[in-house]
């Protein structure tokens, strides 16, 4: 009866059981894996927000596939106050996450069975959202050495006649590493030799650990430059349900890819009027709630670098942005059985390194947008757990 792209494995797995059994227990859980701004303590501008939901024009219907020119206006705008790039609105598309974008774009480039590369370690989502356009994830590996470097050599071999495109996540999550300017280079250099497209997931530019802007894909001409953003991560809103593609790159292929990518938008229609009507207001709002949470990663990792001085057991790898860090631990047992032990024994929840894909054991990842407190008790619990 059902797909065979829809022939998931859903058993539930071992942290998860586990997380229910100490919650059935009455376990309060210091939740290191948190990635929802929404329940993070943040203060969020709540009136404008709220008011910005409820304006006049919202009763309009106006439906406009690429989205209304006001919300695009501001994403546009957004480039230019941030990063100082002019992004032409008509090359922008709104769509209700970077997710959909992502499908968007792989439903443009690739027939079934076509191949798209992905960084390896990285983000989970990409699975199942190639499963449902029916493309094949090629991994091409991250390597660390002084922090995180593209494996070009591995890149490159990665490369088949099905290739269609290489996505970056810039910076990626959970390395926290953006793509520096000498491997841009060469990443237009191989994808131009190729005739492949880039996909550039900059959810998190915003977050530099040193507060210096980085270079934005969405100025990217070399070659089709397909760049993804949104107001979940960069104004804290993933409840909103707003995020956009730019595309770059030479003018005949970005006016072809336009006029095909404008037909799958028209053909959803996804986004709502109040949500488009509102995003200006969304987006002027980011600066304060950026602040908020750039303060609290740096807190939260100068606490964690402060406790693993006191100690020899852990180390935590170089990042240079986004909400999250990795910490080297010794390899007494599986990441999962380690993440399973510290819920059941400490009551705290960490991401084992094999859910993004690491090659071996031996990582954890912790987000830094925990609240302060939380993060440092359970940092403390954790070492502690390790040094036994
Ligand atoms: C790298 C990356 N891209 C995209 C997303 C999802 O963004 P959206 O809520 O716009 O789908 C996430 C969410 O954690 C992410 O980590």
């Amino acid at each position: 009866m059902f797909s065979n792209r829809s022939n998931w494995k859903l058993t539930r797995n071992r942290l998860t059981e586990a997380l229910e059994e100490a919650k059935a227990r009455g376990a309060g859980i210091l939740d290191l894996t948190l990635s929802n701004p929404t329940r993070a303590g943040l203060r969020y501008c709540e009136h404008e927000i709220l008011s910005s939901l409820a304006l006049p024009n919202s009763l309009d219907y106006d439906p406009q596939p690429k989205g209304l020119p006001v919300a695009r206006a501001a994403a546009a705008a957004y480039y230019q106050d941030q990063h100082a790039i002019g992004v032409d609105p008509e090359r922008l598309i709104l769509t209700t996450s970077t997710s959909e974008g992502y499908s968007f774009i792989f439903r443009l480039l690739c027939n079934a069975g076509d191949e798209i590369l992905v960084p390896k370690p990285s983000y989970p989502l990409f699975e199942f959202l190639a499963d449902l356009s029916d493309v094949k994830l090629v991994p091409y590996p991250l390597l660390y050495d002084h922090g995180w470097q593209i494996d070009f050599p591995s890149l490159r071999k990665a490369v088949t006649a099905r290739t269609r495109a290489v996505v970056v996540v810039h910076p990626n999550n959970p390395t926290g590493s953006f793509v520096q300017a000498d491997e841009r280079d060469q990443l237009n250099r191989t994808c131009h030799e190729r005739s492949l497209a880039i996909i550039a997931d900059e959810v998190f530019l915003d977050y530099a650990h040193d507060r210096r802007p980085r270079a934005s894909f969405s100025a990217n001409q070399e070659v089709l430059t397909f760049t993804l953003s949104g107001v979940s991560k960069i104004a804290a809103l993933p409840q909103m349900k707003v995020a956009w593609i730019v595309t770059s790159g030479p003018s005949a292929q970005v006016e072809a890819a336009l006029s095909r990518l404008e037909v799958i938008a028209d053909t959803y229609l996804s986004m709502s009027a109040p949500i488009q009507w509102a995003t200006p207001t969304m987006l002027e709002q980011r600066k304060e709630v950026q602040r908020q949470l750039l303060d609290r990663v740096l807190a939260n990792l100068s606490e964690l670098d402060r406790r693993l001085a006191a100690q020899k057991t852990c180390e935590r790898l170089i990042v240079d942005g986004g909400w999250y860090a990795i910490l080297r631990i010794p390899v007494t047992r599986t990441d999962e059985e380690l993440a399973v032990d510290l819920v059941l024994a400490e009551h705290v929840l960490v991401h084992p390194g094999h859910f993004y894909d690491f090659p071996s054991d031996g990582y954890i990842v912790l987000s830094l947008i925990a609240q302060p407190n939380e993060f440092a008790e359970g940092m403390r619990r954790v070492l502690e757990h390790l040094d036994k």
